[in-house]
């Protein structure tokens, strides 16, 4: 193998640029030629595909977003769209891809190897961390962080007037930022998609904390399956009317921003073995850390097996907020 593209696509994650540095400087040093596609699998349709060498990618570790720019492209989704992606890959003789992205990038990547033998590796890249076959996907310790901070300064005005905030994080099917920066965050109750009976849980610990304590914050997996933010803190009102509910969503603010160090080290250690593993002829493969050592693990098991929440947090959890 000579010539490699790597591409990022689907929701942008800090430290996706990262990657594609470590992507790059591997590719460099074992030899290889690298390209770049720009704007995910869109761009490799539309054949905006360009060369990239190490400064290419330098100056750019500490940025969030992605320089090659990504989307969810329908057009790839449709064989005529990946026939055309497949002619623009040939014509550049280029042989294996790095894919950095989620489910659907997975996704998108396994099936283009089955009707054209183009080989992928993929490197998680999403802030939900759901992704089967890592502990952590690039982004999330960098979106928890974020709303950590958010949470924290909630939680000053929370006080201040004697508030109950619901606040809504992302994880459209999924509760790790939830969960992980609800704990951080010190909420008294945490909604996501693998729990039920959130609500009749809080509204216990509710009715017995109230007595003591005058202000609190809940934390909103946005896929949950009460529903909403808004829902929830609309329920609850109903059975506190007399409490003072706010909401707050923070959405987008999640993707953005520097990539924690943490995600920086994620980032390069999976994009530099990404691409070992393309010269050691693995394909269709996405690496991932387990443990703390790289992984690899079949784009079928990474995209079919749902990543579980670390159940023995969320029990931990329970003990020290009741
Ligand atoms: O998958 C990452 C994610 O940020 C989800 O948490 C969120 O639901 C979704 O992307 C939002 O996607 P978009 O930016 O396309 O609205």
């Amino acid at each position: 193998m000579k010539r490699i593209a790597v591409l990022t696509s689907g929701g942008d994650a800090p430290g996706m640029n990262a990657c594609i540095r470590a992507v790059v400087r591997a590719g460099v040093h074992f030899d290889l030629e690298i390209f770049g596609i720009h704007g995910g699998y869109q761009g490799l349709i539309e054949n905006n595909i360009t060369t990239m060498d190490a400064s290419s990618v330098a100056n750019i570790i500490q940025y969030g977003g992605t320089i090659l720019k990504t989307a969810r492209s329908k057009e790839f989704m449709t064989a005529e769209g990946r026939l055309k992606a497949y002619h623009n890959l040939k014509a550049l003789n280029i042989e294996g891809l790095v894919c950095i992205g989620g489910n659907g990038t997975y996704t998108g990547a396994m099936i283009f190897e089955k009707e054209f033998g183009i080989p992928s590796v993929g490197c998680p890249g999403t802030i939900d961390n759901d992704l089967y076959g890592t502990d952590y996907t690039i982004g999330y310790d960098t979106a928890i962080n974020t709303a950590v901070e958010a949470i924290d300064k909630i939680r000053d005005t929370a006080d201040a007037h004697n508030r109950v905030f619901f606040i809504e994080v992302m994880g459209r099917h999924s509760g790790h930022i939830a969960l992980y920066a609800g704990i951080a965050g010190g909420a008294e109750g945490i909604f996501i998609p693998e729990k039920e009976h959130e609500f009749d849980d809080i509204v216990k610990i509710y009715e017995k904390k109230s007595r003591t304590k005058q202000f609190s914050i809940f934390v909103v997996a946005e896929g949950d399956e009460d529903g909403h933010a808004f829902e929830v803190a609309k329920k609850f009102q109903e059975k506190f009317p007399d409490t003072d509910s706010r909401v707050t969503v923070l959405g987008h603010i999640q993707r953005g921003g520097k990539p924690s160090a943490n995600d920086r080290i994620l980032a390069s250690r999976l994009g530099a073995h990404a691409v070992k593993a393309l010269l050691e002829g693995q394909r269709n493969v996405a690496v991932g850390v387990i443990a703390n050592d790289i992984a690899f693990t079949s784009f079928e098991d990474a995209i079919y097996h749902k990543k579980d929440i670390n159940e023995k947090l969320w029990v931990m959890n329970d003990i020290i907020t009741r």
